[in-house]
């Protein structure tokens, strides 16, 4: 087992779930995993359309597979086709994606290719009959990420999106945790991504400044939106087992004023039906309170990101040694002795709990891909994996249109799923 990476079994275990599938109801695409044989020989011939700085991230792991062979790497930029070819020196080349996909014993394609491009290549590719996996976002617009979802069901081709969280142990265990009521009635979920950079790539000749650093053009790229929050939206949903149904936003350019065209400065809100609001926040000009998703119920917070969750009722800090303390803090110039209104609702010190024993050495991405694996070999599409990757790209394309436009968007009815009725199929 390499650094970086965790073994199915030991994942499994350490979630409880050997024998037992006590955790496939909050996280029901882990059925990937349930009739797994360690023993199987099958492989699968895989191709990489795109190996940029994401798609080589993927291949990192892939190589490491046993069950998978990248037999063919496609990229229109040379330097992306020389870095990959280092992981994998005997893959067959192609510049175009079409001659991947007439390539017969090729069975899936990883498509980690700009976001604008994404849905030319998973259409063609599940016509071909190839298994798909997309990275996030996977359409440039609700309409592609609908058309694209649909097309899987119609060819009944495997389907996976780049949400490599549905696989981390500790967001997996934290979604138990709150599915089973730890935390009372979740009443708000606060998220928030934020950095300190002007996310742009080196560019070695001014023409290729849209094609290299295509996240900042909106020809190509909804920005922090597609970029950032379709990790955290789907989180939300996860977590309370329904989507939003409409959300406003405000967004604007208020730092990185040097050309980019998406913005450096995004709030959203989603409102559920019944009034609960999930925020989506990002910055990247102060990376203070970095990235988090806040899972706030009447009975405690889960915060996933740091692996920690927190009760409601520690022990509150004595008022006269809190006084004191804020005192020390400069919190006041003086100490006030008229009265208890002085007692300001700042957070209580607690310092919580940890989700998992030890800190998961995996972020998910691998597992994912191990799952992916699985799928293409057994024909079968695990429980609402495809779903959870459709919903968390329309949340952050809709957040985007809330922004742009300057209104509150509702959900689209022609673009609803039934959210929690998809059930595993084999292909
Ligand atoms: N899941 C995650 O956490 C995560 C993290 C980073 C990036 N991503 C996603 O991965 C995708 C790629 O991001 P990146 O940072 O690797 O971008 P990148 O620019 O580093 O890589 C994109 C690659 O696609 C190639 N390409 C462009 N058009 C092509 C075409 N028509 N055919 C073949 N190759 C083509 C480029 O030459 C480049 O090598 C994006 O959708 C991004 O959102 C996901």
């Amino acid at each position: 087992m390499e650094d970086n990476t965790i073994s199915r079994r030991d994942f499994l275990k350490n979630l409880g779930m050997v024998g037992t599938g006590v955790l496939l109801a909050a996280s029901p695409w882990l059925s990937a995993f349930s009739d797994v044989k360690e023993t199987q020989k099958e492989k699968c011939r895989l191709a990489i359309i795109g190996p940029g700085s994401r798609g080589r991230f993927l291949m990192s792991f892939l190589v490491k597979n046993p069950k998978v062979d990248i037999v063919a790497l496609c990229d229109i930029y040379q330097p992306s086709i020389e870095k990959a070819l280092e992981l994998v020196p005997k893959a067959k080349v192609y510049k175009d994606y079409r001659e991947v996909l007439a390539d017969k014993t090729i069975d899936a394609v990883l498509i980690a290719t700009p976001l604008d491009t994404h849905c030319r290549i998973a259409l063609d590719a599940f016509d071909s009959g190839k298994d798909v996996f997309c990275e996030k976002t996977i359409g440039f617009t609700m309409d592609e990420c609908y058309k694209i979802y649909q097309k899987h069901k119609s060819t009944g081709q495997i389907f996976f999106t780049g949400q490599q969280r549905l696989f981390d142990p500790r967001f997996i265990k934290a979604m138990e945790m709150v599915h089973s009521g730890t935390f009372g009635k979740i009443n708000g979920i606060h998220t928030f991504w934020n950095r300190n950079g002007d996310w742009r790539r080196e560019v070695p000749s001014p023409e290729l400044e849209r094609f290299i650093n295509w996240r900042l053009y909106r020809e190509h790229s909804k920005g922090l939106m597609t970029e950032l929050a379709c990790h955290q939206l789907q989180i939300g949903s996860w977590a309370l087992q329904k989507l939003p149904e409409k959300v406003m936003g405000h967004g604007a350019i208020t730092y990185w004023k040097d050309g980019r065209e998406v913005y450096d400065n995004v709030s959203c809100i989603y409102v559920f039906d019944d009034g609960v609001k999930m925020t989506f926040d990002s910055i990247i000009s102060n990376k203070f309170y970095g990235l988090e998703e806040q899972i706030m119920g009447n009975l405690g917070t889960i915060e996933p990101e740091k692996g920690k969750y927190y009760f409601e009722d520690v022990e509150p800090a004595p008022a006269f040694l809190q006084m004191l303390n804020d005192w020390e803090n400069n919190i006041f110039d003086s100490i006030p002795f008229a009265g208890t209104s002085w007692a300001p609702e700042t957070a209580n010190i607690n310092n919580g709990e940890y989700i998992t024993g030890e800190r998961p050495k995996s972020d998910g991405t691998s597992l994912l891909l191990d799952a992916f694996i699985e799928a293409i070999i057994t024909h079968k599409q695990p429980i609402r994996v495809a779903e959870e990757g459709y919903y968390a790209s329309m949340l952050c394309l809709l957040g985007d249109q809330a922004m742009t436009e300057e209104r509150t968007v509702y959900f689209p009815d022609e673009y609803k799923l039934d959210y929690l009725n998809h059930k595993a199929k084999r292909f």
